[in-house]
């Protein structure tokens, strides 16, 4: 089937569809047993991002399952500081580290490593030769702005404000770093595309945490030129921006990035986002991770409110943000379940 015929691909240019198509943050991982015992052939979580099998194989199985309408590859944002030419490593319940990179000298000093993301490319042809014909293929990058956070921070952080501080007091460096990561993501989204991606998401996970005139300049900037030049090469290709808890600044990424469509956070009313946000704008989100790992019958209702909020308007089912590990696969089956028939 051409990219264009296929449901989640036609809802994302803002065409009419018979049904609300669905994928999930984090649809493959610890909360699925198949995962688990995949996993545990390689504890080296890049290592395993990195075997274009087992990427594959994990990209597959909530698609065996569940049958969603689209697979994201089985990667991780972080392997563009990786490529980079930066030191990122995945430690066993503290998630992400890497060297910090915090000063301009430091960033002109690493030794980028393209092919360290031909895997992912791999990957992504060896999922496209297994997927059911109508399942459109996601790839991913995080955005600059993410990106940033890791690598100044060094890992993840509770309010990330040294990066926030080091955006203010070192504007040359941090212009340089967004710079780099920007056209970082643009070459690997493009890359993913020519492997087979149908559409991009862009994962700006802690857009939450800055003010206007930051959120303009590390957000709505960056991300602008990278939808710019995917969609001179790639015009047909939709591109997701995910500025995940950006609250007011989800009006400005949509009225100004270029994205065809904009992932909501739980944290978003319904009501707000049909009239806030700027039309032909396609929305995608947003039930409560929470309510999915904890309450079946209270997710199913407030799925159906956000299915009923849509009325006609081109939306995709997703969540406010990725599947817990500890949620029970019952739950997610239900949902799977009652989207196919909503
Ligand atoms: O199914 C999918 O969504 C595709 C795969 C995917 C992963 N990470 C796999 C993964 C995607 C799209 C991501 C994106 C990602 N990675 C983001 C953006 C989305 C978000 O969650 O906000 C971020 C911030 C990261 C960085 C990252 N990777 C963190 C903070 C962690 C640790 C947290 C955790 O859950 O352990 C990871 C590790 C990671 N990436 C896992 C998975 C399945 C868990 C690792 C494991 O199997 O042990």
């Amino acid at each position: 089937m051409k990219s264009e015929e296929k449901l989640l691909v036609r809802v994302l240019q803002g065409k009419p569809a018979e049904r609300i198509p669905f994928w999930f943050m984090r649809q493959a991982g610890r909360y699925l047993a198949e995962y688990r015992e995949l996993r545990a052939k390689n504890r080296n979580f890049l290592e395993f991002c990195y075997n274009p099998e087992m990427a594959a194989e994990a990209t597959l199985q909530p698609i065996r399952r569940f049958g969603m309408d689209g697979a994201i590859i089985f990667s991780d944002i972080l392997v563009i500081p990786h490529a980079l030419g930066m030191h990122v490593w995945f430690e066993e319940q503290k998630g992400p580290r890497l060297d910090p990179v915090q000063t301009q000298k430091v960033l002109e000093g690493l030794k980028p490593a393209q092919e360290r993301l031909e895997p992912v490319y791999q990957a992504i042809r060896n999922t496209r030769a297994q997927l059911p014909e109508e399942t459109a293929m996601i790839g991913f990058a995080g955005s600059p702005w993410t990106l940033a956070c890791y690598v100044v921070e060094g890992g993840s952080s509770k309010d990330f404000q040294r990066v926030c501080d080091t955006a203010t007091r070192d504007r040359p460096f941090f212009t340089q770093l967004i710079d780099r990561l920007a056209q970082a993501v643009t070459q690997h989204a493009m890359a993913q595309i020519e492997a087979g991606a149908e559409i991009i998401q862009l994962f700006d996970s802690w857009a939450g945490v800055l003010d206007a005139q930051a959120f303009d300049d590390w957000i709505i900037a960056p991300t602008q030129r990278i939808v710019h030049t995917l969609k001179e090469r790639h015009p047909h290709v939709p591109v997701i921006g995910f500025p995940r808890q950006a609250k007011e600044g989800y009006i400005a990424y949509a009225k100004k990035t270029g994205v065809n469509a904009i992932s909501l956070d739980q944290s978003v009313s319904l009501n707000w986002a049909r009239q806030a946000l700027p039309e032909p704008i396609v929305r995608q989100g947003n039930l409560d991770p929470v309510l999915l790992a904890e309450d079946k019958s209270a997710m199913i209702k407030a799925a159906g409110e956000i299915i009923a909020a849509w009325g006609d308007k081109p939306f995709v089912f997703n969540l406010g943000h990725g599947i817990l590990p500890h949620t029970p696969v019952a739950h997610v089956q239900a949902l799977c379940d009652f989207l196919k028939t909503a």
